[in-house]
């Protein structure tokens, strides 16, 4: 049985109190902070960058998980381990040479991880599943909170798991499988009977009042 975690996107957290909305969201019971880097040039949208990871890296005393939408990514890998990244995942779109990129987050102490865009074929991670410790698989396309899940993402979780499977009996090492994008109460559980194990959620949570009640019933959702 899988350790299912389940990873507040900050995105959608209130930006002007933002070491608070980070501890009441761990309080609340969030294993990990889902934490989005946009710089309006490999997507639409520009947020957060190291200062504001270093910034709530005392808040933060569960793991922080950074999405990289950035181009170039490689340049910024070490401040954001600098930072307090825990895990650093990015878009192999977005790196010259994903081998390398992999390397340069492990050898700065970091977990690495792949994003798989919607489109996004998952043959990426052909010959570099050994340098790769989590799978995150877009359920929408990257930047924005708020947008609807894609249906079709549930079989690419299926065929992402069998791979992650595969590997996991050969090498007797776990990649962890992550989904980001319109992940709510009412569709986390076929996502977690699909195999993901590690499920971003950003405004299902900090949308409502009570971020406690939401995760809880996310985890009622997975263990059903
Ligand atoms: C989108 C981001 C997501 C986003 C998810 O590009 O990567 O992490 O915050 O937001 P929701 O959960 O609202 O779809
Ligand atoms: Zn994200």
């Amino acid at each position: 049985m899988p350790i299912h975690r389940i990873a507040p996107s900050i995105l959608s957290a209130d930006f002007a109190r933002l070491g608070e909305e980070v501890g009441k969201v761990i309080a609340a019971g969030a294993d990990l902070i889902h934490f989005d880097v946009m710089d309006n040039h490999y997507v639409p949208n520009l947020t957060i960058g190291p200062l504001v990871c270093a910034a709530i890296k005392p808040y933060a005393t569960v793991p922080i998980d950074v999405h990289l939408m950035v181009k170039p990514v490689d340049r910024i890998i070490p401040d954001f381990a600098k930072a307090g990244a825990d895990i650093i995942t990015f878009h192999p779109e977005a790196s010259e040479h994903v081998d390398r990129t992999l390397g340069l987050i492990r050898d700065q102490g970091c977990q690495a991880g792949l994003v798989f865009n919607p489109a996004t074929p998952l043959d990426h991670l052909d010959y570099v599943l050994d340098k790769v410790d989590m799978v995150l698989l877009m359920s929408v396309n990257p930047g924005f909170g708020g947008q609807a899940f894609i249906p079709a993402m549930l079989e690419k979780a299926r065929a992402a798991r069998a791979r992650l499977d595969a590997y996991a009996e050969r090498s007797g090492r776990r990649i962890a499988l992550e989904i980001d994008g319109g992940v709510k109460v009412d569709n986390i559980g076929p996502m977690a009977a699909a195999g993901v194990d590690t499920f971003v959620a950003g405004s299902a949570i900090f949308g409502e009042p009570d971020y406690r009640t939401v995760i809880e019933r996310m985890r009622a959702q997975i263990a059903a």
